[in-house]
């Protein structure tokens, strides 16, 4: 049995309001369960938000929460029944726990679990802690030749597979993806991991259009002025689309993007929402109909994808290292936040607590 005496934590208490706290160490209370040192976390655009606005929709920070949910970490202690990992063991951390008795669990679809405790979404802690309590089936044990780093962004590209997966993609499909940011890029690498034929990448930004061409896109579209109906069209044609794009992903929640991507698809084509943005917009819903549109959601992840993850990783199937820009000591966590909030770099990581030992 180990004995620690702090647990460091970077602690969410208001608006604006991080603290470090020495929150007392958790505990391995089921037999199931593994103690993990946190050895890496990339910074999420939600955990920006409730630091900078206090809430998600309706999820509000009403007690102070630790932040973090992209984390990797080491095996420290193992619970009396634990048989797929050891102590020493790298792993990525799944960091929601659902309660594994309801029908939507039982289907498989735990990420729809009305009982789910999710790291970093209030009232839940994060993982932004020198330790961290998971059940051993959400930790993923990581080959050698896959790094704590990667093991970390296995979740935004848990993500991205979860995205993809819902459009029921096929080989040789044409596929947009409105917003370029992490969970657009990782969408394009999935896309292209999956065969699509054409990868288009569309954001406002054109720094943000470069990378995406240099990681996955196939070709890059910056959308100028016009009617969303009249944007698509431009896109079909440069992009030589025929009657339109197979498969439409925002990744951006901006409602000209959203507009534009029903125009942009085929009839009969697939239309995937993963980007939260205002609550609620003005839709094409008369072309989504005549289409015939496929319209799904898309939240977080479910049974399968980080195994999915994993192995695009493994295989040198999607590069994430390539989106990795930058990353911070654990002591620099507020300034890691500020980096991000300013739009710099494209995934931040910050290390584990090793400094307080
Ligand atoms: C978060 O951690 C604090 C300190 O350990 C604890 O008091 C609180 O109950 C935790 N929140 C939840 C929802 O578990
Ligand atoms: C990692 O190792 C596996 C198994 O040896 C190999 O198949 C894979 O190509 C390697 N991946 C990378 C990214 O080097
Ligand atoms: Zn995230
Ligand atoms: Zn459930």
């Amino acid at each position: 049995m180990l004995i620690y005496n702090q647990n460091i934590s970077f602690v969410l208490r208001g608006i604006n309001d991080v603290a470090f706290e020495n929150r007392p160490m958790p505990k391995i209370d089921d037999p199931y369960d593994v103690l993990l040192q946190v050895e890496m976390t990339g910074i999420c655009g939600s955990d920006v938000h409730y630091w900078s606005n206090g809430r998600i929709g309706p999820f509000v920070v009403e007690e102070p929460m630790v932040l973090g949910h992209e984390s990797a970490g080491i095996v420290v202690e193992v619970g009396a029944k634990v048989r797929s990992l050891k102590v020493g063991d790298r792993v990525a951390m799944e960091p929601g726990i659902s309660c594994r008795r309801c029908t939507r669990c039982k289907e498989g679809n735990y990420n729809l679990c009305a009982e789910m405790a999710f790291a970093a979404t209030p009232p839940y802690n994060g993982t932004l802690a020198q330790y961290y309590v998971l059940p051993e089936d959400m930790c993923y044990k990581l080959p050698e030749n896959v790094s704590l780093e990667e093991g970390a962004m296995l979740e935004p590209l848990s993500v991205a597979v979860h995205i993809v997966r819902q459009t029921n993609i096929k080989h040789s499909d044409s596929v947009v993806v409105f917003g370029a940011g992490p969970v657009g890029l990782l969408c394009c690498a999935v896309a292209k991991a999956h065969g699509a034929s054409k990868i288009i990448a569309v954001d406002i930004q054109k720094s943000r259009l470069e990378f995406a061409k240099s990681f996955a896109a196939t070709s890059t579209f910056e959308p100028g002025s016009g009617s969303a109906q009249e944007k698509a069209q431009q896109l079909i044609q440069e992009n030589d689309l025929g009657s339109g794009a197979d498969i439409a992903i925002d990744a951006s929640g901006a409602a000209p993007a959203i507009q534009m991507a029903i125009h942009v698809l085929r009839h009969g084509g697939s239309y995937v929402q993963g980007g939260m943005g205002s609550d609620e917009i003005a839709f094409p819903i008369v072309a989504a109909c005549t289409k015939e549109i496929t319209f799904r959601g898309s939240f977080r992840y479910s049974s399968g994808d980080y195994e999915s993850a994993l192995h695009m990783v493994a295989g040198g199937r999607v590069n994430v290292k390539e989106l990795i820009t930058g990353s911070f000591a654990f002591e620099e966590a507020e300034q890691a936040f500020q980096y991000v909030k300013d739009g710099k770099g494209i995934k931040v990581l910050i290390e584990g607590a090793h400094f307080f030992h």
